[in-house]
């Protein structure tokens, strides 16, 4: 099975968390993008949902479909939150922000009762840390909150490069308009002692491990779908 084929059957069998009259939230990236797809059949079958976007680009896509949106202000709880991930480990903790949307998608996951996650089994990991882990930034100081963040990680023995996040000639820029260092650090042993360093650093918006948040993954591989709950 291709990493596509996985995707897209992740993404059907997350149908199946969805009830009638749900609040939504509705992720960012190639997974959740069929899973917005594959709900828009079924609003435009008549079923009767509404969506909190977690990008800009999902909220273009959803409002395409028809799929009812609404805002965290109008909806501020929500039932459920579908979204794929980077990296996740058998504690389902998370490495998302490979799209940049990571802020907006931990907002979104922290107003959801449940946060349902979609990958292929590619994203499968016994630690998390081979995938860069993306931190989003202020651009005010950011040449020092990078040096401020390269120390703080540092002291935890956390030497790996942090890169600037580009895109063509010019730093990517976020849908709430910061920067994203993707940190480089190879395997990380302590994901929660991490995530306080990180909140710690002036500067820092947010980062992309969520830790507690998924309580349910959907994972898809060349056996089928793997039901994984924390
Ligand atoms: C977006 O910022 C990310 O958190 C995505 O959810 C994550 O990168 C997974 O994306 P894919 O489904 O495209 O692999």
């Amino acid at each position: 099975m291709s990493p596509d084929e996985a995707k897209q059957r992740a993404a059907a069998a997350a149908l199946d968390y969805v009830e009638p009259g749900m609040k939504l939230g509705l992720g960012t990236g190639s997974t959740a993008a069929r899973f917005v797809a594959l709900l828009g059949e079924k609003v435009a079958a008549g079923l009767s949902v509404v969506g909190v976007p977690t990008s800009q680009a999902t909220h273009a896509q959803a409002s395409a479909l028809g799929i009812p949106l609404t805002t965290l202000e109008e909806t501020p709880a929500l039932d459920l939150v579908i979204d794929g991930a980077d990296e996740l480990d058998g504690a389902l903790q998370l490495i998302k922000g490979g799209g940049g949307a990571l802020l907006r998608e931990k907002i979104v996951a922290a107003s959801a009762s449940r946060m349902l996650v979609i990958a292929d089994s590619s994203k499968r990991v016994a630690r998390l840390g081979a995938f860069p882990l993306p931190v989003e930034i202020v651009p005010f100081g950011f040449g020092s909150t990078r040096l401020r963040l390269e120390r703080a990680c540092a002291a935890l023995g956390l030497a790996g490069e942090i890169t600037p996040r580009r895109r063509a000639r010019s730093l990517f820029l976020t849908d709430g308009g910061h920067y994203i260092l993707d940190c480089a650090f190879g395997a990380i042993p302590d994901a929660e002692r991490l995530a306080a360093h990180l909140h710690a650093v002036p500067g820092v918006v947010e980062h992309g491990l969520f830790l507690g948040l998924a309580a349910v993954a959907l994972v898809a591989g060349p056996d089928g779908v793997e039901t994984l709950r924390r």
